[in-house]
């Protein structure tokens, strides 16, 4: 009886193209492997995400108790149609980013989550996830918003976004587009990376999701000012 009702709580699933990985030289030097993870990743990222639910500090709690939630939602089979990308340091996770498709062609953006700072890593995550949209699963535009002012610097004015009428999937907020056009009008600018990842590096990215400990992320996140604070 259970297994007859499952089939109705799980929504339906499409297929989905795949997203091919990439590594990005940041400025630092440092090479930053993003790529999908499937499914069987989620229990890792939630331990990275947990952390960030005790930060107010640019609304690292919000994002990360719905990011968390969003992830569980996949992994449990209740959210429609989601895909993860995530961003790796020397097999470090730095950075996560989700999404899901509404239909063919209208992409939801979900979550950007950082926790290595001050280097763009947020914002190339998110190039990442728009490519995604865009190039591989085809979609004719994607909707976003931001829930602090580090996002809406990030997305909205950097690319120019289009406001929308109506209401995004997270909380009701304002939907700001990025269609076709504007990704192509941006790409250059703002997505980088190469492929494919030579395979030493893709190596050390695919053998382990390395997650921090909670103070390591924490002093990641808050940097300076959690040592002025205490
Ligand atoms: C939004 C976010 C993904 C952007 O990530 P990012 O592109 O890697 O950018 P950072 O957060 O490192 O830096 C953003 C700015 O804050 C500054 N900054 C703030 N706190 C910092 C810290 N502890 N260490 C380093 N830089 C910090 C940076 O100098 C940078 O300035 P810039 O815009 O002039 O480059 C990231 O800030 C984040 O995860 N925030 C919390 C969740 C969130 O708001 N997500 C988006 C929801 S719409």
């Amino acid at each position: 009886m259970d297994m007859e009702i499952e089939a109705y709580l799980r929504p339906p699933e499409a297929e989905m193209a795949p997203y091919p990985a990439k590594v990005i030289t940041l400025a630092t030097g440092k090479k930053l492997v993003v790529r999908q993870v499937d499914r069987d990743a989620v229990p890792t990222l939630l331990e990275a995400v947990m952390p960030t639910l005790q930060v107010e500090r640019d609304f690292y709690d919000i994002v990360g108790a719905r990011l968390y939630s969003e992830l569980l939602g996949w992994y449990r089979y209740r959210v429609r149609d989601e895909f993860c990308l995530i961003g790796q340091i020397d097999g470090f996770l730095v950075g996560i980013v989700n999404s899901r498709m509404f239909s063919p062609d209208l992409g939801i953006s979900l979550h950007t989550l950082a926790i290595e700072r001050g280097m763009r890593i947020g914002a190339h995550l998110f190039a990442a996830k728009m490519e995604h949209h865009i190039e591989y699963l085809g979609q004719e535009e994607v909707l976003i918003t931001a829930e602090s002012p580090i996002g809406f610097r990030r997305w909205m004015i950097e690319y120019n976004l289009e406001k929308r009428e109506g209401q995004h999937e997270l909380g009701g907020a304002t939907p700001f587009a990025l269609t076709r056009d504007l990704y192509f009008r941006n790409k250059e600018r703002l997505v980088a990376g190469e492929r494919p990842v030579p395979p030493e590096l893709m190596g050390i990215a695919e053998r382990e999701i390395v997650v921090a400990n909670e103070d390591d992320i924490l002093e990641k996140i808050l940097g300076a000012r959690r040592r002025e604070v205490q």
